[in-house]
């Protein structure tokens, strides 16, 4: 039973403040943060501004969840819902619910004495993610960067998560030698990839160098992804990068050449947020190859998903618990996506803390990969959190 709740306002990596909050019942205690993003989808669930939130959140919702059973994740979300009652968290902040909802789970998890990934995914849950993460990025989460939002690295054939990590590490260093040998030298983005002033084109031959050099390394395959994040390049009839505007066909066939070129195992968000037609196109040319994953398009979102499942539009969905805000719902979406054959993506947001929660969603709800970056602090909790989580499987 739940018997305290506190919310306060901390400090997320891009220096603004975001919702943390902690759950206690007489045997069990759970904290967690939301996170936020920069290029975010139009139907992701609403966030207030967080000291506001908070305020709100202590007069009239914490009352109501006093008293409720933190081991009844759903009944905890239904009270999260009804008391909103918007349908987008519009009223009390999908910042305050995520941060409750993931709270009340590590308080019902601590309770028991079982770790979150044990606790939410059973007994047989027998293996990590890979961990996917971008290593030269531009688009909304760097100035004077690349037009694609994110290059991303997945070492498709690391033996473990552990020495996966570091493989990922070993991309982001090699890539930072090419760079400065090639004289672009460049400080960093929101989530610690690379920021250069280059053509995407030569991004791409950076990063297969790098990747190519640190596999003949290891002696294993590592493989390359992007995240277009096309929707932000978007004007409303075609894709504006910044040498070529690309109608949505030519968007496709680019991608697709890309996907050959490259071998590119993932593409995420490659078509504008509303073209599943578009998506399905792509996945239609490349899905036996290649991730076509959909983030802004889906925002973790059940009904967009039969959206998505209904027109063949992606092979992939992103998962991110604060796009939906609550965690019964991110489950829903996970298992929703996995019963029709998709692949599923647990994802960090570009503004982040050192809540590591992600990392067992990821595990418990048997994700194929983890998208959580590669190196900074907020993003090593959940790299770090994943290198201990598969000692203890
Ligand atoms: P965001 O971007 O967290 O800034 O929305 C991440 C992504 O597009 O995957
Ligand atoms: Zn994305």
């Amino acid at each position: 039973e739940i018997e305290r709740i506190v919310l306060r306002t901390i400090l997320d990596s891009r220096g603004n403040p975001t919702v943390e909050a902690e759950v206690f019942t007489a045997f069990g205690h759970g904290r967690a943060a939301a996170p936020s993003g920069a290029s975010t989808g139009t139907w992701e669930a609403k966030t207030r501004p967080p000291r506001q939130a908070i305020t709100a959140a202590r007069e009239h919702l914490v009352p109501a969840l006093i008293g409720l059973e933190a081991a009844d994740q759903a009944g905890f979300d239904c009270a999260l819902r009804e008391n909103d009652g918007t349908g987008d968290f519009s009223e009390i902040g999908a910042n305050v619910a995520v941060a409750l909802s993931l709270a009340c789970a590590k308080a019902a998890a601590d309770a028991t004495g079982i770790d979150l990934f044990r606790y939410l995914g059973g007994a047989f849950t027998q293996c990590t993610p890979l961990p996917l993460g971008n290593v030269i990025g531009g688009g909304a989460h760097a100035a004077n960067a690349t037009d694609i939002q994110e290059f991303l690295v997945v070492p498709t054939g690391a033996p473990s998560a552990d020495e996966a990590v570091f493989a990922n590490a070993a991309v982001h260093k090699k890539v930072k030698e090419l760079l400065f040998a090639a004289g672009k030298g460049c400080g960093k983005g929101d989530e610690g990839a690379w920021a250069p002033a280059i053509p995407d084109i030569t991004a791409f031959e950076i990063l297969a160098e790098a990747v190519g050099a640190v596999s003949d390394e290891l002696n294993f395959s590592i493989s390359m992804g992007v995240d277009v994040a096309s929707t932000e390049m978007w004007d409303g009839t075609a894709y504006v990068y910044r040498d070529a505007k690309r109608s949505p066909e030519d968007q496709i066939a680019y991608l697709a050449e890309l996907v050959d070129r490259y071998n590119l195992v993932y593409v995420e968000d490659p078509m504008q947020e509303e073209d599943f037609g578009g998506f399905a196109e792509l996945t239609r040319q490349v899905g036996d190859r290649c991730m076509i994953c959909g983030d802004d398009l889906y925002v973790t979102n059940a009904e967009r998903i039969t959206r998505g499942i209904e027109v063949g539009a992606s092979n992939c969905v992103l998962i991110k618990p604060n796009q939906i805000g609550t965690l019964t719902d991110t489950f829903e979406a996970v298992h929703l996506a996995r019963s029709h054959g998709m692949d599923t993506v647990m994802s960090h947001r570009s503004g982040e803390t050192t809540d590591e929660t992600i990392a067992h969603l990821a595990t418990a709800f048997e994700c194929r990969l983890l998208k959580t970056g590669v190196v900074g602090g907020e993003r090593i909790a959940k790299l770090n959190e994943l290198i201990r989580i598969e000692e203890l499987i």
